[in-house]
């Protein structure tokens, strides 16, 4: 990759919360006549490096969407690579956090993980919770709709136990009842390999961000292009709903 002039990027505007869709990784494996699974693992390997090169260009949260509800439908052997390989990742992370200052939490509904899977995700929390660098989100057992089914649970509950009434909600109190309750909205949500579509990401919580997709495969993804990403959403002009500022 041709070095980036320091002044050049610092004309940048930096989103604070990237997301991204991860997609890609079976016809990057494809190309290569190498198995479904060869693929995942390569692109385990670019989730780890773009959370350096995101911290390094000075994004503060980075959510990544790593096995959404509807995943579960693939076959089993897929289903148990990516739970493998999630697993694997949970546990060197812990020492990756410590030594990248990194603090990673879990969205999603991780009552269906199995058991050793979900207590590595509570200690990997706890353990990184007070750290200061990038905040690494993954998305797992995530769905959007799954995640507004749950903050509505959790909201009757309260209702029933008269913490609140009807005329107190908010689009405000309804975040705080969702996975995302203690981070901002993502300011720009990419996704890689060529589809348009969000399929069931943060729904709510990109309601008004900037969205970029390429037809580069996830495992492919590197610093030069969340770069490009960036450029991109550096030129849009986010206006919220209010009246556009270009004449
Ligand atoms: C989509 O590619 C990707 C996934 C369903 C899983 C994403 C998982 C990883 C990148 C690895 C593990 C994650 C972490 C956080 C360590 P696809 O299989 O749908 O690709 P295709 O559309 O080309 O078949």
């Amino acid at each position: 990759m041709a070095k980036r002039k320091s002044e050049e990027l610092s004309e940048l505007k930096i989103p604070a919360h990237v997301a991204i869709i991860m997609d890609g990784n079976g016809r990057w494996a494809k190309k290569r006549l190498l198995p479904r699974s060869a693929g995942h693992s390569a692109g385990s390997r670019t989730v780890e490096q773009i959370c350096d090169d995101a911290w390094s260009l000075g994004i503060k949260y980075l959510t990544v969407y790593a096995f959404s509800t509807e995943n579960w439908k693939r076959s089993e052997s897929e289903v148990a690579t990516l739970m493998d390989l999630l697993r694997k990742y949970m546990k060197n992370c812990l020492e990756r956090s410590r030594k990248n200052n990194m603090r990673v939490r879990v969205i999603g509904d991780i009552t269906r993980l199995d058991d050793d899977l979900r207590e590595s995700i509570v200690t990997l929390t706890r353990e990184s919770a007070s750290n200061t660098g990038l905040c690494f989100t993954v998305a797992l057992n995530y769905g959007g709709r799954d995640e507004i089914v749950r903050a509505f649970r959790k909201m009757l509950a309260d209702y029933d136990s008269g913490r609140f009434v009807a005329d107190d909600i908010t689009e405000e109190m309804l975040s705080e009842y969702l996975d995302t309750y203690d981070m901002p909205d993502p300011d720009l949500v990419i996704r890689t390999s060529g589809e348009i579509r969000l399929s069931n990401f943060l729904p709510w919580q990109s309601a008004y961000s900037e969205l970029y997709f390429t037809d580069v495969l996830w495992p492919d993804f590197d610093k030069k292009e969340l770069i490009k990403a960036i450029e991109y959403y550096s030129g849009r002009d986010r206006r919220f709903g209010s009246e556009t500022s270009k004449n």
